[in-house]
């Protein structure tokens, strides 16, 4: 009887999971709504009545979700590579060119073009078939781990097609984005409650990617094109259109509009006709992607910097607007900054509405001489943020006057200093209201302490409501003070006063970074923290000690020193410890294999970015230093290796490569598996 039942919910999965799949992948439903609905009551009342029959793959795990705390960090097996971008045809025939020069002339290779879809890079890993883990980019080498979120998007399969052919490890990467339509109702539905709007469909995809409660993510209607491959333990197929052939039959979404392209006179005709279509797609693309489609040419061809010789992006030219200054208005920033920002005549561009861009500062805003009245040409740069470019000055009324700069700080009524050298006008007064929220929205950020939920919109209404006058404050909030704000639900409430609590664990680099002193950033505060070890320490430095730390210059150390001697700084971190927060010095170590060893790195490397490497030393135990000397334990040496290599080999230190330097972080960590193809040929 038992057995019929768990033989019955298998079936019902395999034809839910069928028609899934032809719904979000095949766009082809066989059956209607409700038919689908039907199976899917029967299959939930079934795993009602016999529970231990429910397993994570089941199509009716994907809705809920565990709220996951934090995101873990996941290393991904082969760096998540960028793509280096070209603007225009001659560009494109210039990589055409480069490509052709490395390969020889006998060499034959075509392209496959693909569309640039403007999500998130995110990396699925399947073992034996099964989704096991998904991950964001993060910074190529490390991500987030996201992977109760990722289950809740229909099109990525739980389980793969062809489970036979599949090979037992396979890393599929690919974008994750939001369809236009979506965006949109979301957007409306925000506006309508008084929520912060996404900006653009990516950042409503990151930010419904990256929330800790997966069955908010489920509402979200995120969608995932496959693209590349990762770590996989057999080879699929030999050239990139096969690869993505296989990745269909495995069940995964490829974008239909895929190409080949024999020559790069072909791939530039297909890049024109999609820069004229793209307004008809569904989601929004930024450009194409060409890359040369036989998979055992790639490593011949090899890596530039961060990016691999044998794909380049086409980015399409940012779409322009023309419309009017109502106002200019002054902001003033998180280290007192003033700044002029220029209100507009609300205007449709690139996906969504324009009505302000910030004007940088005052000399900028007096060089292009922009009055209020003006008609001004606007760009999106890098799609997102919009500047003006042009100030149409024959279409200038009448009786306009040129902008005059502030005296006086908008928010406290300060007098404005300008800096020594600098162009920007300065609020100094520490106590101004206007630096504050931009202070807390710094200090709650997520490379700071990283309080999710506690956003711009959260802080302006904590700070308009006196709840909140500085740091410290943030800790004594209590649940019953943020249900007294407006619009604030219960379950938001519970979730920002324990992602406060939590963020009292963050470590002593991020605490400093948080307090967001001048010019130091999270690189000084690591150096800050690593070498001192304690906040009291840091506290208590004096001005000639931080200035011969390596990294701190003068000033620097002039500032951090000011900053502590400031009695107002320290009667509020006093009471940001005296509520529990602990800035603490943890040292971020992956292992030890490289303990007390110091390392130069030179030359281009194939897998690391100059930061990615000395992050991988440094994280593992090693030193980095920039010259070579007699106290150096090993020269990373790279391709192009110059005079480094020359002193290296004249002193006797050991020169390793890259394969070497992997297998040292290996040998300290035997129970991780190493990946099986870590060079070029699949990464992505
Ligand atoms: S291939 C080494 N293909 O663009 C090649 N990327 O600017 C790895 N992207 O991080 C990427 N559509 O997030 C590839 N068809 C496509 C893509 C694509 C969008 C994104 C991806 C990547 C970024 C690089």
């Amino acid at each position: 009887m038992k057995e019929d039942f768990a033989k019955r919910i298998e079936h019902l999965r395999h034809d839910i999971r069928r028609h899934d799949h032809l719904y979000y992948v095949m766009a082809q439903p066989e059956i209607s709504d409700q038919q689908y609905d039907r199976l899917f009551t029967e299959l939930k009342d079934l795993e009602k009545a016999h529970p231990e029959f429910v397993t994570p793959d089941s199509p009716t795990q994907r809705v809920a979700g565990q709220p996951t705390h934090g995101f873990a960090q996941v290393r991904h097996s082969s760096p998540m590579l960028s793509i280096d971008n070209t603007y225009n045809a001659d560009e494109l025939r210039a990589f055409d060119a480069r490509v052709r020069k490395i390969l020889g002339p006998n060499t034959e290779y075509d392209y496959v073009v693909e569309l640039k879809i403007d999500g998130l890079a995110i990396s699925l890993r399947y073992e034996n078939a099964r989704l096991v883990t998904a991950a964001t980019r993060g910074d190529g080498v490390t991500g987030d781990e996201v992977t109760p979120n990722v289950r809740t998007i229909k099109s990525v399969p739980l389980v793969l097609h062809e489970k036979k052919s599949v090979p037992e490890i396979f890393e599929v990467r690919g974008e994750i984005y939001m369809p236009t339509s979506s965006f949109t109702a979301l957007n409306q539905a925000r506006a309508a409650v008084g929520e912060p709007l996404f900006a653009n469909p990516r950042n409503a995809a990151a930010g419904s990617l990256k929330l800790l409660d997966s069955s908010i993510t489920a509402t979200r209607k995120l969608a995932f094109f496959a693209y590349a491959a990762g770590e996989i333990s057999e080879e699929v197929a030999d050239t990139h259109w096969d690869l993505l052939q296989a990745f269909k039959k495995f069940g995964l979404p490829v974008n239909p509009h895929i190409e080949k392209a024999a020559d790069i006179d072909s791939v530039i005709k297909i890049c024109e006709k999609w820069d004229a279509k793209r307004k008809d797609l569904p989601y929004q693309i930024d450009g194409m992607v060409i890359k040369v489609n036989q998979l055992n040419l790639r490593e011949t061809l090899g890596f530039t910097g961060r990016a691999p010789r044998w794909c380049i992006s086409y980015k399409f030219a940012a779409e322009q607007a023309a419309t009017k200054v109502l106002s200019i208005e002054v902001n003033v920033g998180k280290s007192g900054i003033v700044t002029p920002v220029a209100i507009f005549d609300p205007v449709a561009l690139a996906g969504t509405t324009v009505k302000r861009a910030s004007l940088h500062n005052f000399e900028e805003l007096a060089r292009h001489d922009i009055r209020v009245g003006d008609t001004v040409i606007i760009e999106k740069a890098g799609e997102i943020i919009p500047q003006v470019i042009e100030v149409k000055t024959d279409l200038r009324p009448a009786h306009t006057k040129p902008y005059k700069p502030p005296q006086n700080c908008p928010v406290c009524s300060s007098e404005l200093v300008k800096d020594p050298q600098g162009v920007y006008l300065r609020c100094l007064n520490t106590d101004c209201l206007g630096t504050l929220n931009e202070r807390l929205i710094y200090f709650a950020g997520r490379d700071q302490m990283d309080i999710r939920s506690v956003g711009p919109a959260l802080i302006d209404s904590l700070v308009s409501s006196g709840l909140v006058n500085n740091f410290a404050d943030l800790y004594k909030l209590k649940k019953e003070d943020l249900l007294s704000l407006e619009r604030l639900a219960e379950k938001s409430a519970s979730n920002i006063i324990s992602a406060i609590e939590q963020s009292k664990h963050q470590p002593l680099s991020r605490f400093i970074t948080a307090l967001g002193i001048r010019h130091i950033g999270s690189q000084s505060a690591e150096i800050l923290a690593n070498h001192f070890g304690s906040l009291d320490a840091i506290i208590n430095a004096d001005i000639e000690t931080l200035e011969t730390l390596e990294g701190i210059g003068p000033i620097l150390a002039k500032s951090i020193h000011q900053y502590f001697r400031d009695p107002a700084n320290i009667k509020v971190i006093h009471q940001l410890l005296a509520a529990g927060v602990q800035a603490k010095h943890t040292s971020q170590k992956a292992s030890s294999a490289l303990e007390g060893k110091t390392f130069v790195v030179t030359g281009t490397l194939q897998d690391f970015s100059r930061s990615e490497i000395e992050q991988a030393i440094k994280d593992n135990g090693g030193k980095v230093s920039s010259s070579v000397s007699k106290n150096t334990d090993y020269l990373l040496a790279g391709a192009e290796a110059g005079s480094k290599l020359q002193k290296a080999t004249e002193l006797g230190v050991t020169v390793i490569d890259e394969e070497e330097f992997k297998k040292m972080l290996a040998s300290d960590k035997p129970k991780q598996k190493k990946p099986l193809r870590e060079k070029g040929l699949f990464d992505a």
